[in-house]
């Protein structure tokens, strides 16, 4: 399968390292988080309570998620047509994605929307379960850690960025009990694959990273033949 699965916790790295990856390889980048935001926020809009299954279900299965090429080596995220690239991004989005995301009619649907990207033509897909669950025969897969502090910090900065100013402490906070939830959580459950590569990005540039992914990358394919 010619998926390279990136995984780990918030802040770590992935969503810039896994787009210039796959910018570098020619390959499509999938942001599965922006998935699990998408369904967040529409099901917030729309009242459905966010462990109500049955209902998160129907809602999936009519939901149309789009994953455009940005044209920037970003994605713009469509929901039903509409841009929600900016709106999922909200501090409040992520609290909303998590929580859906624990549930196993959403991650259900999810998997089998990115299991149809990946197998459609060449990706690296990001997320948390992407080497554990959607992709056990990746070609490659990466775990990608970073110190708590220096997630905070990205993740600060980035909300900063966006304009919307954030305490670091409340951000470390938050991003201690996301990853709590997203680890203890029943289905799908945040942790390496055993034959995942660790990298912690800890004190790493982007390119760094990028460098020793792509690498691993054109051995794994060497070796394929
Ligand atoms: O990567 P992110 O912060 O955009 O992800 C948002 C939420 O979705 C986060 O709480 C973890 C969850 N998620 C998941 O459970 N599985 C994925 N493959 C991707 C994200």
């Amino acid at each position: 399968m010619q998926v390279v699965a990136v995984d780990g916790p918030s802040g770590a790295g992935k969503s810039t390292v896994a787009r210039r990856l796959a910018e570098r390889l020619g390959w499509r980048y999938v942001d599965t988080g922006a998935m699990y935001r998408s369904v967040g926020l529409a099901a917030d809009r729309l009242g459905i309570a966010l462990d109500d299954d049955p209902a998160l279900d129907a809602l999936c299965r009519r939901l149309r998620i789009g994953l455009e090429p940005d044209g920037a080596g970003g994605l713009r995220v469509l929901l039903d047509g509409e841009d929600v690239t900016g709106a999922i991004r909200q501090h409040r989005v992520s609290e909303l994605a998590s929580r859906v995301s624990a549930r196993k009619p959403v991650r259900d649907a999810m998997g089998r929307f990115q299991r149809t990207l990946g197998e459609a033509r060449p990706s690296v897909l990001e997320g948390r379960d992407i080497g554990t669950v959607i992709f056990p025969d990746a070609l490659l897969k990466v775990f990608l850690t970073a110190s708590d502090e220096e997630r905070a910090r990205r993740r600060a900065d980035e909300l900063r960025r966006r304009g919307e100013p954030v305490s670091f402490d409340a951000v470390l906070r938050d991003i201690r009990d996301r990853d709590r939830a997203d680890s203890s959580r029943d289905h799908a459950p945040l942790k390496a694959a055993p034959d995942a590569v660790r990298l912690d990005t800890t004190g790493l540039t982007v390119d760094q990273v990028v460098e020793r992914i792509a690498g691993w990358v054109a051995e794994r394919l060497e070796h394929q033949g």
